[in-house]
């Protein structure tokens, strides 16, 4: 039995330690415990039907033993991996990217990157930005991923027009051995092209959309190429998923988070929801988590049509940059927030600050301690403080970063989020504001089949 599990402490939502008006009882967590069986049956009757794909994802060992062997043969003569993609697309492989090795990695000599490639992620399309990360690279030796579920976005779709013309101008006819396409098994834009032009692919099982993907190859892959170790990466998400496996709320942290977002939410006027790791590396698992709480739970409607507008706002922040920035708002500001700290016990480094100036007294108290301590103690104080005003906040402990204890962190969040959506009754799996702006696009750019959109637009 391992023992880094993470640590989920709820003591500061607690009406004992921030006052009755803004902090929940446990009786008020454990009238949803009724709820909790009904959907609980709900979601596992869901699962064996197929439809929640997501859940499936953590035991498929096999599918990770694959990729790693993909990426070890696909990664020759390549210093650099380009991940074209965007949203569901790129923000898990990015997460993991910076979680498990660091988010400074592309600046790492090979040496220190052990050889791997350099893996970045393009993203957005402006044009300044994207021509600043193709002047990086050398076509030659580099390794393009484009995913996309739909196989149609026109970002990445255009980006990798751009590349694709690229790519042909520098390798000819070999090209294509340099692009894997990572998308829908049988329908899109890119699986035809890829089966025209014999790029390798990978797919993405139908029934996982883009930010629940992080566990198929649109986040493996890519973490594959750079040396994680996706096996230990999925026994952490399983792990996570057994501990979750239970309808007993107060011991099934993923319920329990939704629960007591959702109170807070609908019934105590907190609909902020921020995310505070305390750590560089999970800056980028919290503008994951951001996406995946507010294209999944920001609903005009619940399932059965019922006008509701519902949805937290999910904020990102960091500890302790953030302090300096934020936190003056998150304690004194309005009353609206629940604050999620994320800590890291150990870390995999730490700097011992020094007396370098032995004439200033001042700074005694820092010297001699180091950066891990300092930011221990400014977390303790921040939680405390916050508590002190009355502001909930609940604590993530975990114990290391690990490709095993980011494998719990992704799996929590996903499921607590799937379980919010039997809360709020609406459906987290589409996004159709989301496909209206696209649509919208599509009109614009000229798109054949998409004209009666414009003029939409411009009554
Ligand atoms: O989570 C989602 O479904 C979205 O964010 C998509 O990932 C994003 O819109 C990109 O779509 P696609 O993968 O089809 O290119």
């Amino acid at each position: 039995m391992r023992n880094d599990g993470i640590v989920y402490d709820y003591n500061g939502v607690l009406s004992e330690a921030v006052g009755g008006i803004h902090g929940v009882s446990r009786e008020e967590i454990i009238a949803f415990q009724e709820q909790t069986v009904r959907y609980h049956e709900e979601m596992m009757g869901e699962k064996k039907a197929g439809r929640l794909g997501f859940m499936d994802l953590p035991y498929r060992e096999k599918e990770a033993r694959e990729i790693t062997d993909r990426a070890e043969e696909w990664r020759k003569g390549v210093d650099t991996c380009l991940v074209l993609g965007i949203g569901g697309s790129s923000l898990g492989g990015r997460a993991l990217r910076d979680a498990i090795k660091t988010p400074l990695y592309n600046l790492q000599t090979a040496g220190k990157r052990a050889g791997f490639p350099r893996l970045f992620f393009a993203e957005n399309i402006d044009p300044e930005g994207f021509t600043a990360l193709l002047d990086l690279l050398d076509l030659k030796r580099t390794l393009i991923v484009v995913i996309s579920k739909s196989g149609g976005t026109a970002e990445t779709m255009s980006q990798f027009l751009i590349l694709s013309d690229k790519m042909k101008k520098a390798l000819g006819d070999n090209y294509a051995s340099r692009i894997v396409a990572i998308t829908d098994p049988e329908k899109g834009t890119l699986r035809d092209l890829a089966d025209r032009e014999r790029f390798a692919t990978l797919d993405i099982p139908s029934n996982i959309g883009g930010r629940f993907s992080v566990f198929t190859p649109v986040g493996l892959f890519p973490a594959a190429v750079i040396g994680i170790d996706i096996r230990a990466l999925l026994e952490g998400a399983r792990a996570m998923a057994n501990r979750c496996a239970t309808a007993a709320l107060e011991e099934n942290p993923a319920y329990l988070n939704a629960v007591i977002h959702y109170i807070f939410d609908t019934k105590k006027g907190k609909p902020l929801s921020v995310l505070m790791p305390y750590a560089d590396c999970l800056l980028s698992v919290a503008d994951w988590y951001r996406q995946l709480y507010a294209e999944s739970l920001g609903k005009r409607e619940t399932k059965d049509g019922r006008e509701v507008f519902c949805g937290p706002t999910p904020i990102r922040a960091l500890g302790v940059t953030d302090q300096h920035s934020q936190l003056q708002l998150y304690m004194a500001g309005p009353f609206d927030k629940v604050v999620t700290f994320i800590r890291v016990e150990k870390t995999r480094q730490d700097v011992e600050i020094p007396r370098a100036f032995s004439y200033e007294t001042q700074l005694d108290y820092l010297s001699g301690h180091t950066l891990k301590q300092l930011t221990g103690f400014e977390q303790r104080a921040t939680a405390h403080a916050l508590m002190e005003n009355n502001r909930p906040t609940i604590t993530l402990r975990v114990p290391e970063i690990s490709a095993y204890t980011v494998g719990q962190i992704l799996y929590f969040f996903e499921l607590q989020v799937a379980f919010a959506g039997y809360l709020y009754g609406i459906n987290p799996f589409d996004q159709p504001g989301v496909e209206r702006g696209k649509i919208l696009t599509y009109g614009l750019m000229g798109r054949k089949g998409y004209e009666k959109y414009v003029r939409e637009m411009k009554s």
